[in-house]
């Protein structure tokens, strides 16, 4: 049982683990927020719901002050009815008003989770059980119904939210705005965290205070975006890794998004996060249903090191699904910064002999083979094989690769149309576009109208004529530009602000299809690196390419960003060569081994003209790779540099469930004069248990000594003589 009900008080009291989230239904059936927080043995803490007078805003039911709706601690506020601060719902009405006013009609309690229509979600499973609390809300006026959903994980610190819209009534009413979740803090001491950045600096860590007014972050690119991620934390102003009160807010959803965070008059905070309302309309014609996608909400007493393991664990287990769930990822070469367009059958059957000697297990055909495409100006949207490049056929080149023991994989990027293509030529139509404007290019392509089935439908068809006449193994789904002009041909005027949203219900219907019908296929997700790095693309990849930025110095903060709420499991990560097509860095080769072992790990690169040295290290790297990636994909991660505050150094560790073996890595990013020793305290382990370095196996170490004095860093370099600006270590810890 993790959802309780005391009807005498009218309060729900929501228990995740560790976690309690309070909620009330309050004089004049509104729906109070109660609390939100570590765990606490009370059924009902209504004693909270004080309330401070706000001069000058109405009051309803005679100056009862337990009514003054701009200071009420709302659940899912609505606009118009006093409440002057961010609303979670606005409308406009058959007569055009905006007013909306939901009220407490009923509530149920179920077992399970249940699905989104047409979206992704988390689900519940035997190992990680959900029950369900549902609870409809009304506005008689407008006759609009709102269901709000929160589904309680019980062994994990996590609750999901999501809205249910009906038009209850018998005329249109249009939602303006229908954000997923709000929640009230009665304090403004937090930070807020946010993961922002640009293309190749993707996910960024950036925090700061609070402060009165709103701050937020958000898409309107049609994306998550390389600028900012659907991700908040609030925390404590000392939390940090390891310590103190997080609240991480992860949204589920590939689209526009909207999350602030507003300090009112009374130093309060209200968090909100949903689709963003710039631009968005959704009409409700009578008995029509409108869902919102999820929010995920978890919390820490332990610091953001521990928001972030209880994220892992639920998108481990939770979100992600299909056949590489839970198993190693084959160790893929993409030919991409090998070659980029310039290929063909003998190149990449090079490329796949040498690295068939090396170990690597697949090669991954990247962009350039297909249409007539040998640059970014053609053919997306003409999803047939460019024989020139691909002489002999697709089915042949697969044979071959097939032939060395290797899989195949292949590029798409399924929503795009460049304006030189068989594809637009029969259907200009089909580009998202506003009759009689000038449309925008962006890298020389156009958006194909995925509200449109058809157009879905006939994209589809040419990849499975693809997929159906060779043995493709692996599917990197690209997209490479945000949408402009955005307007459909198809869709009637009063539902033109729709597109943005129903666009993204057609990238999820696409990836359904084809996840449904090609289940051994592994699918890799990518948007111009890492602009699609969001939980809903994990519902269907159970990988996101992490970022365009291979270089490994630059991937240190690119992929500590992103495990603030993404597996490590889940982060496409390759070793490619120097100096680094981003920046024209040099790292050592096993360096940039040891930091694409984070994540998917693979190369980049044309394994037949880098270094002989660095060939000569492949094999022993993927054997190392092998070794670890169990403990990456299932351990628990813990940050312990941050190159956000001292660039110099970065560390960080995975450490199995049962403690009986950890994994710690190190990266020497730039030398300080006298600086040559370094402490650093291990983090994860067992106090109790004595534990060896897998080198020194006779020199037994406390996991209390470990954690607390920890290990010298110099001592490290001064072992096997490595040193120097950007060189990396890894030591393995074994249970004795
Ligand atoms: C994007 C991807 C790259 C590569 C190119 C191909 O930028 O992030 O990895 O696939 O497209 O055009």
């Amino acid at each position: 049982m993790s959802i309780f009900y005391n009807e005498k008080e009218r309060a729900f009291k929501l228990r995740a683990k560790d976690t309690d989230y309070m909620l009330k239904v309050i004089n004049g059936e509104y729906l109070g927020h109660v609390y939100y927080g570590r765990k606490v043995p009370d059924e009902d803490l209504s004693y909270l719901l004080r309330f401070d007078e706000s001069p000058f805003t109405p009051e309803q039911n005679d100056r009862d002050r337990a009514v003054y709706l701009d200071t009420t601690p709302f659940e899912y506020p609505c606009f118009g009815i006093g409440d002057y601060r961010e609303p979670a719902m606005m409308i406009m009405d058959s007569d055009g008003m905006s007013t909306c006013d939901l009220r407490y009609v009923s509530h149920k309690i179920y077992d399970g989770k249940p699905a989104l229509d047409g979206m992704p979600a988390t689900f519940a499973t035997e190992n990680s059980p959900a029950q369900t609390l549902e609870i409809t809300m009304k506005d008689s006026h407008a006759e609009i119904e709102a269901v709000l959903v929160y589904s309680v994980f019980e062994n994990l610190d996590v609750i999901a939210r999501s809205v249910r819209f009906t038009n209850v009534g018998s005329k249109p009413v249009k939602l303006t705005r229908a954000l997923s979740a709000c929640v009230e803090f009665d304090t403004d001491k937090m930070d807020m965290i946010t993961l922002n950045g640009s293309w190749a600096r993707e996910r960024w860590v950036e925090r700061a205070p609070l402060h009165h007014g709103k701050q937020s972050v958000d898409s309107c690119k049609g994306e998550s975006s390389h600028q900012s991620n659907p991700f908040v934390a609030l925390c404590a102003h000392n939390a940090d890794e390891d310590m103190g009160e997080v609240f991480g807010f992860n949204f589920v959803y590939s689209g526009n998004f909207f999350a602030q965070a507003e300090v009112t008059q009374h130093k309060k905070t209200r968090f909100v996060m949903g689709i963003n309302p710039l631009d968005f309309e959704w009409l409700l014609d009578a008995g029509e249903t409108f869902t919102a996608p999820e929010v995920v909400m978890v919390h820490s007493d332990e610091g953001i090191g521990k928001m972030s393991r209880t994220f892992h664990d639920l998108y481990r287990e939770n979100l992600i699904r299909g056949e590489y769930k839970d198993k190693r990822r084959p160790i893929l070469i993409n030919n991409w910064e090998a070659t980029y367009f310039n290929f063909n059958t003998e190149k990449l059957i090079d490329i796949a002999k040498e690295a068939s000697k090396l170990g690597i297990e697949m090669l991954v055909m990247d962009d350039g083979w297909f249409g007539h495409r040998d640059s970014d100006n053609s053919s997306l949207g003409d999803w047939f094989v460019y024989e020139k490049k691909i002489n002999g056929g697709l089915k042949h080149l697969v044979e071959e690769v097939n032939k060395l023991g290797m899989k195949f994989g292949i590029w798409f990027e399924p929503e795009m149309i460049s304006p030189d293509s068989e594809l637009y030529k029969a259907h200009p139509d089909w580009a998202i576009q506003i009759k009689g404007r000038p449309l925008t290019l962006c890298r020389e392509q156009y958006v194909l109208d995925y509200s449109q089935k058809e157009v879905r439908d006939y994209v589809y068809s040419m990849m499975r004529d693809i997929l159906d006449n060779a043995n493709i193994e692996y599917i990197k789904w690209d997209m490479n530009r945000q949408l402009t002009e955005v307007g459909s041909n198809f869709l009637p005027k009063e539902r033109q602000r729709e597109l943005w949203h129903r666009y993204v219900l057609g990238v999820y219907d696409l990836m359904n299809r084809l996840t449904t019908d090609y289940p051994h296929i592994l699918l890799e997700n990518c948007s111009g690196g890492g602009a699609r790095f969001d939980p809903a693309m994990l519902y269907y990849s159970p990988q996101i390419w992490c970022s365009d930025d291979t270089d490994a110095i630059e991937r240190l903060k690119i992929q500590h960003g992103t495990s603030m709420c993404y597996p490590c499991s889940a982060m496409g990560a390759h070793v490619s060569d120097c100096p680094n097509h981003t920046v024209g860095r040099n790292t050592p080769f096993k360096t940039r081994g040891h930091v694409a072992m984070v994540g998917t790990f693979g190369y980049e690169l044309d394994v037949t003209r880098i270094p002989q040295q660095d060939r000569d290290m492949i094999p022993a790297q993927i054997e190392e790779f092998k070794k670890y990636n169990p403990l990456v994909r299932t351990g628990d991660h813990y940050r312990i540099g941050n190159m956000f505050e001292d660039n110099t150094w970065d560390a960080w560790m995975f450490v199995a469930k049962d403690k009986s073996e950890a994994l710690f890595e190190f990266v020497q990013v730039m030398g300080r004069p006298n600086m040559r020793s370094r402490r650093i305290m291990l983090k994860g382990l067992d106090p109790d248990a004595y534990y060896y370095e897998e080198s020194e196996p006779d020199k037994l170490l406390s996991g209390a000594a470990l954690m607390n004095a920890g290990i010298n860093v110099a001592k490290i370099w001064g072992v096997d003589g490595i040193s120097g600006d950007f060189s990396s270590k890894i030591l393995h810890f074994v249970r004795r």
